[in-house]
Parts: structure tokens; sequence; C-alpha cells
């Protein structure tokens, strides 16, 4: 078995809620981090709020308003390994990675680091906003311990991985978040590193982006590197990492090998068949609001036909019926989109009276294959949207055939389609 490179050990962390305590160099470089990124800082909404922490609940300190973001964790990371965490928001993932990157001390336990770690951090640590990119590059082979020459080899390769080439001479405080991710990504993938930490920063990047930064983090592993992801995206967890972390409320839930933490986080993350009217990430000027959402046979399967209904309200103050395009999409567990009923796609927008009423989309043969699935929402027209509710429902989709009683498993493929068959010369 080969060395540990990473002992923790009863790790915790407690934070004081309510307090502004911005001293640090780093916290201060958090604060423009969050400024750039146009995100109100952690800090000053934890403070503004007044947050409360009730006694009762389960991550509540041995002191009025303070709160284990962290509590008991232990867990030993091998050489070569690529190890994903995940978790919900406030589950501790971050605060994770700040301990074992030294960029905030433990309350109690250790992190024992066995290497050179380079991290890509929510926060924009390791880089100084007033020095160009050039400089940080430099600055940032330094602090991991690199001479200046095995810097300058490694520029070129950082500077055409990130695509901010035009701008390598320009303070990164005047980087876009985009950018400055870019540029970050970079440089902590190529520099060596013998443990590489990339939080969630990845996600402010577009969808080309994050595909060559999980392949770089790929090759870095298969260079027997070890590698710490946080991700929401469970098919970037899945693709890259051999075991995961699933945290919740700063404990660990889940530890083991990724298919089955990842499987089992996500059975948990919703209640099956019910609609879920999602808050945090809803949007929309819920002109036309969807209130409910329901699907008949209950307990549908591949191949059986599907009545969905959505239960809406539309503006009362509405002068006179209001036109609207519905969208129920469904998606993997993963977050792969797979197919979407729109009724733009069959009608010039659907008329609805001002007040309730009920919407039905009906399918003839469920397309999905056994196994479960992300049901989406949308009301909107024109462009303007009306309601978009992600995840508003968790879908199983059981047995079922298409054709005849023959049984259509998964292998892999959500979808499955009707095919007829024949050869030739008969
Ligand atoms: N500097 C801080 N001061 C007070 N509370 C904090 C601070 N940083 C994080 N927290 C709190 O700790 C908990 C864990 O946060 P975090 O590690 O960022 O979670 P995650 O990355 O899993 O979303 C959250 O409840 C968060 O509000
Ligand atoms: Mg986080």
């Amino acid at each position: 078995m080969s060395n540990a490179v990473i002992e923790v050990e009863h790790l915790s962390k407690l934070y004081e809620l309510g307090t502004i305590g911005s001293r640090t160099l780093r916290e201060s470089l958090e604060r423009w981090w969050y400024g750039i990124r146009g995100k109100e800082h952690l800090l000053r909404k934890v403070g503004a709020k007044h947050q409360t922490m009730p006694a009762d609940h389960p991550q509540a300190g041995p002191r009025p308003n303070t709160m284990w973001a962290l509590k008991d964790v232990s867990f030993t990371v091998r050489e070569g390994e690529v190890l994903g965490i995940i978790g919900r928001n406030g589950a501790g993932k971050s605060t994770l990675l700040k301990l074992l990157t030294r960029i905030t001390e433990p309350t109690s336990g250790r992190a024992l680091i066995y290497g050179r770690v380079a991290s890509l951090l929510e926060v924009g640590t390791g880089f100084h906003p007033e020095l160009t990119g050039r400089e940080n590059i430099y600055l940032n082979g330094a602090i991991l311990g690199m001479t200046r020459t095995e810097v300058k080899r490694k520029f070129d390769e950082i500077v055409a991985f990130s695509e901010v080439e035009q701008f390598i001479d320009t303070p990164v405080k005047r980087y876009s978040s985009g950018m400055y991710v870019r540029l970050a990504f970079a440089v902590a993938a190529h520099l060596d590193p013998e443990i590489l930490v990339v939080d969630e920063v990845l996600a402010v990047g577009d969808a080309e982006f994050q595909k060559k930064c999980l392949g770089k983090m790929g090759d870095v592993a298969k260079g027997g590197r070890t590698v710490l992801f946080v991700s929401h995206n469970m098919a970037s967890i899945g693709n890259l990492c051999g075991s995961v972390i699933h945290l919740d409320h700063g404990r660990i839930a889940d530890i083991g090998e990724s298919e089955s933490v990842i499987s089992s986080y996500l059975s948990l993350s919703r209640e099956a068949n019910q609609f879920f009217a999602n808050p945090s990430e809803r949007k929309g000027d819920h002109r036309v609001r969807i209130d409910d959402f329901g699907i008949s046979p209950p307990h549908p399967r591949t191949g059986s036909p599907l009545k969905c209904t959505l239960d809406i309200q539309a503006d009362e103050r509405a002068a006179e019926d209001i036109t609207v395009d519905f969208s129920i999409s469904f998606v993997t567990e993963y977050g792969v989109k797979i197919f979407q009923l729109h009724s733009g796609h069959v009608n010039r927008g659907i008329a609805v009276k001002p007040g309730r009423s009920r919407i039905i989309a009906e399918i003839d043969s469920l397309p999905l294959t056994p196994g479960s699935y992300r049901v989406n929402l949308f009301s909107g027209s024109g462009g303007v949207l009306y309601d978009w509710i992600p995840e508003a429902y968790a879908l199983i989709v059981e047995t079922g055939s298409i054709s005849d009683g023959i049984y259509v498993d998964n292998r892999g493929y959500p979808v499955v389609i009707r095919s007829k068959w024949s050869r030739t010369p008969d």
C-alpha cells in the first residue's frame, strides 16, 4: 500500500458567528476575491445578519453563537489517491480544504501533510491582487519551493493553458473572475505539486474550460500525484475520484469507494416522487407560478404512458390571458440533461387565465431506463422567465418494457427508443 500523504486526526473548526474579524492578509484577500466575484463576503453576511445559533442545533458550539464548521473529522489519503469531497452547501467542505492548506488553523485536532500542496480554493489565496499575472506565477512557484528556472520552464505552458496571455502583465485585481480562475488553476496544476487541492471554483469557468481542468486534474492524478477535489458535479467526481468523503453538518457522513458514496448521497439528497419548491435555487418573476407538480402513474415504468400535471397560479392582476410556455425537463442524477417536454415544441404558447389552473402534459411511452432522475420545471414567455424550479422532483423509473414484455435495463444509457431490426439478405 502506498504512503499516507495526508493524515487528518479529529480535526475540528469552531467559528464565532456575528463577528467581523478580518485581520489577516489572507482574509483581506478573501474579501477581495468575493468582491471580484460580485458576491457578498461571508463574514460580512454572517455579521450583518447577527445570525444566532440555536443551542440544540447539531453544529452548535460550546458557547453561544459558535458553531462547529467541522467536527471530529479523521481520514487518511494515500499517495496517488484522488479523493472527492461532496456535501450540501455549508457542510464544511471549504473549511476542510482551508485547514489542509493552512489558510486557517484548526480549533482542535490536526492535519499532517507530507508533500508540497498547490491549491485552488474558493478564496483568492496565493495570488496577490496588486501583482501581475506573471509576477503571481513566480510568487506561487516560490511558495511551492521552486527555483526561478524551474518556474520559467513551466511558464509558457501555464500561460497557454490559462488563455490569459494578453493580460499576463496586468495586475490580477483587474482580471474578471473567469480569467482569475483560469490563471489560478493553471498555476496550481502546472507547478508540479505533490498534492493538488481544488475547491469548487471551477464552477465559475465556462464548460469548455471546466472540461480542460478536469482533464488536467486527471493527468496530474495519472502522474501519481494526490488530488483532492470538491465539486457539486457528481459526474465529474465520479469520473475523477476513486474515493469520496461525504460531509454533512461538519462531520463525515460517509467515506469510501466513490460510486457507493455518490449514490447514497444522491438518494439521500431528495425525497423521491414529491414536489420540492427548491426555494434557494428557484428563479423568475412568478407571473405564472408553478405551485405543484405530479405524475401519473405514481410509479412509472420504462415504456409506460406518463401524465404530468402542473398546478399553476397566474397573476390575478393580469387584465387578460397570459400566453405561456411550459417545460418539464428530465436530467440524470449526475445533472446530465436528457430531454424536455416543452409546450413550445407543439403549441404556440398556452393561454392561461389569471388565477389557478392545471396544465397537463402527456407522453405515450416513457423513454427513460430504470433509475433515478430529476425533473426541472419552467414557465416563461418570449425570453421572460416566470418560474424556474430546478430539481423540483426526483423521479424513480421502475423496470418496464418498450416492446412486448421484453424488459429494458439501464446499462448506463438513460434513454431507450423503439427500433426495428431486420437482416439482409433474409
Ligand atoms: N469565516 C467564517 N466565519 C463564520 N462562519 C463560517 C466562516 N467560514 C465558514 N463558516 C461557516 O461554516 C460552515 C461551513 O462552511 P463551508 O466550509 O464554507 O461549507 P461548504 O464549502 O461545504 O459549503 C457554514 O455554516 C459557514 O457559514
Ligand atoms: Mg465551499
